[in-house]
This record gives structure tokens, sequence and C-alpha cells, in this order.
């Protein structure tokens, strides 16, 4: 692996493989302590928007495994404004020994790749968030275990966050569910990735606009803002659209009896997520935000090839 773009970039078995070393390296941090497997190692971390769990989780990463990190915000970096992006890569490659970058274009993370002699990680783009989406499989596996044919329901926007998910999923051989309004669909690049992956794995997927028919049998409920960082103007008209796919207690009653709820946050509260139903018993969200530190251990350790 000598990047970490997309998770539709890996094989089934190599998501796997990474989702035990994170189950391993998760085990280890909570009995011993890791081992300083990223000593002498520095993470740049570019972000072109704003950041808790992504900022944090990277940064403590490295510091438990003996490493470190630098912030590089937005106005210090300007990518592709103050500087190109391929001398950014370039200039960066020779000071720290991984990037990781959080984009509003997804060429741009692309792009940066190209140019960097060095690991580059997706912390985000307008097209994906493949880390998130290891740290969502980490969690549905935690309670679930390695079983296939889980029924994963993404209920709202077609995002960066459903694209990872419905790769993981197809990826782990979990059928896979959008129910979003006309309009909001998930990228069709994306839907064809997932069923060239399907194919293989025999996953299921499906792309409905009723909520209620998209959760039942679900075991994984999962929603996301009504809008993503970027597309702020467009907040007034998408607060009119969505309020049907809200994921509030009376959706989670018609889902499986086991069913976990998921976000990948910031959650805005009584909009996309109600109250009772984020800090109600099928609630995993707080799990999951902490599996990040985990799910990325194991991609850092890959791409630095010490596990
Ligand atoms: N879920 C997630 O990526 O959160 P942040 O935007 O806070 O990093
Ligand atoms: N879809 C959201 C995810 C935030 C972690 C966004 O892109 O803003």
């Amino acid at each position: 692996m000598n990047h970490f773009l997309a998770i539709s970039d890996l094989s089934s078995s190599e998501v796997q493989n990474l989702l035990d070393l994170a189950v391993r390296l998760k085990k280890e941090y909570f009995e011993k302590g890791n081992p300083p497997i990223f000593k002498g190692k520095v993470l740049g971390m570019i972000f072109q928007k704003p950041s808790l769990r992504t900022r944090v989780s990277f940064d403590m990463a490295m510091r438990h495994c003996g490493g470190d990190a630098l912030y590089l915000s937005p106005n210090e970096i300007g990518l592709g404004k103050r500087e190109s992006i391929a001398d950014v890569a370039r200039v960066l490659s020779g000071y720290v020994q991984a990037l990781m970058a959080r984009v509003f274009e997804h060429e741009h993370v692309l792009e940066l790749a190209k140019w960097s002699s060095i690991p580059v990680v997706n912390g985000l783009s307008d097209y994906n968030h493949p880390c998130q989406g290891m740290a969502d499989a980490l969690t549905i596996q935690e309670k679930f275990g390695k079983k296939k044919g889980l029924n994963v329901t993404f209920v709202g926007d077609g995002n960066n966050v459903a694209v990872s998910l419905m790769h993981v999923s197809a990826k782990l051989g979990w059928n896979f569910t959008l129910a979003s309004p006309e309009g909001y669909d998930l990228n069709l690049k994306a839907i064809e990735v997932a069923k060239n992956i399907a194919k293989e794995t025999g996953s299921k997927l499906s792309f409905l606009r009723d909520p209620h028919d998209a959760v039942k049998g679900a075991h994984v409920i999962y929603t996301d803002t009504w809008t993503s960082m970027g597309q702020e103007e467009e907040t007034a008209k998408r607060e009119k659209v969505f309020p049907p796919y809200q994921v509030n207690a009376k959706l989670v009653s018609e889902a499986d009896k086991d069913v976990i709820v998921m976000h990948c946050l910031p959650a805005h509260r009584n909009h996309e997520l109600t109250d009772d139903v984020a800090d109600g018993p099928h609630s995993v969200i707080f799990p999951q935000a902490h599996n990040r530190l985990h799910a990325q251990k194991a991609i850092l350790a890959r791409l630095f090839g010490v596990a």
C-alpha cells in the first residue's frame, strides 16, 4: 500500500487485514501501550476544512506509537493557491514521512499523491472519507463479528461518508442500502465501482427513496449531516428537503431489533439525528468516533511498513 486514498483501491482481504491489525493495535494500546513503531516519523496534516476527530485522532495515533504530527492550517499552506499542489507535495516530501490531507476537491488529494514521494492519506474529500469508512467497519465488526450479509442502511444525503460506507460494505460482503431524496443520490462513478466490488463479494446494493422501506431488516442505520462542508450556501434548501430522512425513534423501531445507529459526527442534533436516538441504547456514535484512532494506527502502520 503506497497511499490510502479510497477503500476501493484495496482488495477485500487487504481491508479485512487492516481491520484485524486495528483490533490488535487497539487491544495492545489498552493493555500495555503501543510500542514506538512510528519513532522518528512525522505526519504532516494538511487541512483545508475544519476537523475535530480527524485532526486529534491522527495526531494521537502518531504520538501513541512514538511519532509526531504537524498541523498545517488552510491559511498557512494555501494549497493550490499560494503554491501549486505539485510543489507543496515535493517540498513536504523532504520534511515529513507521510501526509494526511483534508481537501475540498478529491482531485487535489490525488494530485498530492501523484507528486509526493511519501505516503498520502485522504482525510476526507468531496468524494469520499475512507478513514471514516475503516473506523465504521471496525465498529460494525466489534458489534456483529465478521459476518457477511449484514444489512447496512445509510439514510440521508448520498455524500462522501456514504461513498466510503458503501465501498467498505461491498468489500466485506454486506448489503448496502441508501435512502436519499431525489437529487441527493450517490455519485454515479462510486456506484459503478461498488457494483464491480459487489459482483465479487455477493453484496447487494439498493438505492431507494423511502427511508422506512430502507431500514426494514437493517442491522446498521447510518446518517450524516444534510449539508456537508463546502455546501453551506445550500443549507436552507436542504433543511426543507431532508426532514423525512431524520433518524428518530420511530425509524429505528422499524429496523432489526439489534440495530446499531451510527453517525460519523459532527452531528446536527434533532436535524438528521434526534437526541433520544443519539444518546439511546442503539447508538454507537462515540465508540465509532474513538475507533478512528485505532483504524488510523493500522493505516499508518501499513503505510510505514512497520506492521
Ligand atoms: N468524522 C470526522 O471526520 O470528523 P471531523 O470532521 O471532526 O474530523
Ligand atoms: N459529510 C460531512 C462529513 C464530516 C466529517 C462533510 O463532508 O462535511
